[in-house]
């Protein structure tokens, strides 16, 4: 009653204030990135919306004024933009007779429609794509030459059907200092230090391995990642963190250097030689990673070969290499046991280029360790099949009655290894029971089960295994 009897006063206060335009003073303003967290993302506004806003507030022109300057003409239709008539009065009336002035609009996402960026189009991270194409930016434009906009707002169609209208209820006004606080997380690949740079100038209390999984996720966006973890997820943790893991569960935070699309320069130990290694790449495919190759071998010519393991005498994939460090997605769904070789190279009749005589090889690519299930003679260990994320058992021998005191048990797939116990992938579980003999994972103390599930493996995913409802027995090391 407080609340509404409050929200009646400040309205009648707000209608006595600006009868003429009583329908501008409705729209709350955004003026920094705290005013962006009260807004409820992801329930009646679409996180979508702030890719949009990251999006607009990095493709126009800012100066130290807070003068924004379009870099598209919207009346050609560039993004997809298009004039408003503001016909539903959602925004101030613009001046009678002052045809300098115009709205437009812009966010719509339809493919074929629209020439936004990827990253708006398809985020890394599926929660951010727009699922019901209602989340538009409107602009005002102030003079002739179109170019300079005095007026920014975020809004959305109304949710229930296909209307054309927006909903005032969900329509903000953007300054142009939140802008501007936008435009520090710009696309580009940044370095750790910078991300945590960032959290910290705008409070955030973001640690090290969330920064690393937004790292991973995001990679060249990193630090739209952490714009929208503090903008979504933060406000939520605050006051219910997760609680620790137990202590056999152990949430590693790889060496950066160690993997991934790194600058392998920066490995250590790398002045002992040529490094080579096998890492997870795009949709289940594996990388290889190498580093300090001679230059006068690089003269000669040298080439990088997967293996598909160190017993293996075929080559799986092999580019030719003319620099001492760098990555390279293969087209190989990753497995235990692949194998990064070097090679030197010949060419054939001038024509083309094969491996020759081999100068090093790397380690083969392992599975992680398998973690017990707390207070029971198993185990559960998360492993890669031909790209997939996989869970295989170990039943200890003497554990006899397994299938009883496991006959509600599961094991599920996690996206990243702070996703809550029911947060689990779509489909990507299966009862402990169903798991299938595995009778290649040959092992004299256990009985060995599997589950192969068809989510493409990639950094973060953790398998768990639940005893019943809530009580999680393993946790295994997130997927690096
Ligand atoms: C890999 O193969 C090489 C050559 O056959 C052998 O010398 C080496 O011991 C093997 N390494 C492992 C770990 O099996
Ligand atoms: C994965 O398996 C589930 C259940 O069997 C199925 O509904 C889904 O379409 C599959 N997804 C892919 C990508 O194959
Ligand atoms: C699991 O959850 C269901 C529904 O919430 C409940 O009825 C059941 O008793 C729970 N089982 C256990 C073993 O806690």
């Amino acid at each position: 009653m407080k609340v509404s009897g409050g929200l009646a006063l400040w309205c009648a206060a707000a209608l006595l204030l600006c009868i003429p335009a009583a329908v501008r003073c409705a729209i709350r303003r955004l003026n920094s990135i705290d005013d962006l967290k009260k807004v409820n993302f992801g329930q009646a506004v679409p996180k979508h919306s702030l890719l949009l806003l990251h999006w607009f507030a990095n493709t126009v022109d800012m100066d130290n004024n807070d003068v924004i300057r379009l870099t598209f003409d919207p009346n050609l239709g560039t993004y997809g933009s298009h004039h408003y008539g503001n016909y539903e009065r959602l925004l101030n009336p613009l001046p009678r007779g002052d045809f300098r002035y115009r709205y437009y609009t812009v966010g719509n996402v339809n493919r074929g429609q629209s020439d936004l960026p990827d990253y708006v189009l398809e985020p890394p991270d599926a929660e951010y794509r727009e699922r019901g194409n209602r989340g538009r930016i409107v602009f005002r434009v102030r003079d002739q030459d179109g170019q300079t906009v005095d007026q920014v707002y975020l809004t959305q169609h109304y949710g229930n059907s296909h209307e054309t209208r927006y909903d005032p209820a969900y329509t903000y006004q953007i300054t142009g200092n939140l802008l501007r606080q936008i435009r520090a997380f710009a696309v580009g690949a940044p370095q750790r230090n910078v991300l945590a740079e960032l959290a910290e100038d705008f409070g955030s209390h973001v640690d090290q391995s969330q920064l690393w999984l937004l790292t991973i996720t995001w990679r060249d966006l990193a630090c739209l990642g952490l714009l929208l973890y503090m903008i979504v997820e933060e406000k939520h943790l605050q006051g219910k963190l997760p609680p620790p893991p137990p202590p056999h569960c152990v949430v590693d935070i790889p060496d950066p250097a160690g993997s991934h699309r790194l600058d392998p320069r920066r490995w250590p130990g790398l002045r002992d030689g040529v490094r080579l290694q096998v890492t997870t790449g795009e949709n289940g495919r594996a990388r290889i990673l190498w580093g300090g190759v001679p230059i006068n071998q690089l003269m000669e010519g040298a080439m990088v070969v997967l293996y598909k393991d160190n017993n293996s005498q075929e080559a799986m994939f092999s580019k030719v290499i003319r620099s001492d460090w760098g990555d390279v997605d293969t087209s190989v769904r990753l497995n235990g046991g692949l194998q990064a070789r070097l090679h030197k190279t010949k060419t054939k009749w001038c024509l083309w280029t094969t491996a020759a005589e081999e100068i090093c090889r790397g380690g083969q690519f392992a599975n992680p360790d398998k973690v017990p299930l707390s207070g029971h003679q198993a185990s559960l260990q998360l492993f890669v099949k031909d790209g997939k994320a996989c869970a295989r058992l170990f039943v200890d021998k003497s554990f006899a009655n397994w299938k009883r005191e496991f006959s509600e048990s599961w094991v599920a797939f996690y996206a990243n290894p702070l996703k809550s116990t029911q947060d689990y992938e779509w489909w990507r579980w299966q009862w402990a029971t169903e798991f299938k003999a595995a009778p290649d994972a040959l092992d004299d103390f256990h009985d060995v089960y599997e589950y192969r599930s068809n989510l493409t493996v990639a950094p973060g995913i953790q398998a768990r295994f639940i005893l019943r409802n809530d009580t999680v027995l393993a946790k295994t090391s997130s997927w690096r």
